[in-house]
């Protein structure tokens, strides 16, 4: 079962959530991005990085979920507007996918893990869905719920038992890019 998402989907928190993209917010990820990927972002929310990815992966299929359907609605629709067809928005669950073993080349998370109650056990599920060699990438604050400070211990760990191609973890963000052995 999924957590309790706090910040909730209120308008004003959508408006600050959709100003990012790719470029703004996920610049970990960009060099390790290739046409013709396969692309999962987890709790994509309003979908704004996720249509960025895209764009940059393309032809490559692009997967976003986030366990809020109403979301991803209003993703799916930007996704119309600026006629993106390689993306599809999908209810899912980071705890629990959908997906086979192997299925993806990039995984990226944008401000999700210091939402979830067990993120090493979703990064485990993470790492079942990656293809050997794919990279899962993860960016966020942590303190409490929503400010800064280090991944938890395990997360931390967890992460680092990936080969580690970046990784920073101080006051103001945690970023994490790592390989699949
Ligand atoms: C702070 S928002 C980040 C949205 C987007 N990644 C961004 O940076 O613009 C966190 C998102 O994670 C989603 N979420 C929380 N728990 C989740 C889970 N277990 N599985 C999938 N998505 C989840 C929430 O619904 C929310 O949309």
């Amino acid at each position: 079962m999924s957590d309790i998402y706090t910040h909730g989907h209120h308008e004003s928190v959508l408006r600050s959530h959709a100003w990012r993209t790719a470029g703004n917010s996920a610049a970990y990820l960009l060099g390790e991005l290739h046409p013709g990927q396969r692309l999962l972002d987890v709790g994509c929310g309003p979908g704004t990085i996720t249509l960025d990815l895209a764009r940059r992966v393309a032809p490559g299929q692009v997967i976003g979920i986030d366990a809020e359907p109403d979301v991803l609605r209003g993703a799916d629709e930007l996704r119309r507007r600026q006629g993106i067809d390689n993306v599809t928005f999908e209810p899912g669950d980071a705890y629990g996918l959908a997906y086979d073993d192997d299925s993806f080349d990039i995984i990226n998370l944008h401000q999700v893990l210091q939402h979830l109650t067990d993120p090493v056990r979703a990064m485990i599920e993470l790492r079942r869905v990656l293809a050997p060699g794919g990279v899962l990438a993860y960016a966020g604050r942590h303190r409490g719920a929503r400010a800064h400070g280090p991944l938890p211990g395990d997360a931390a760990r967890w992460f680092r038992s990936l080969t580690t191609l970046r990784s920073r973890d101080d006051s103001t963000r945690v970023e994490f890019v790592g390989k699949r052995r």
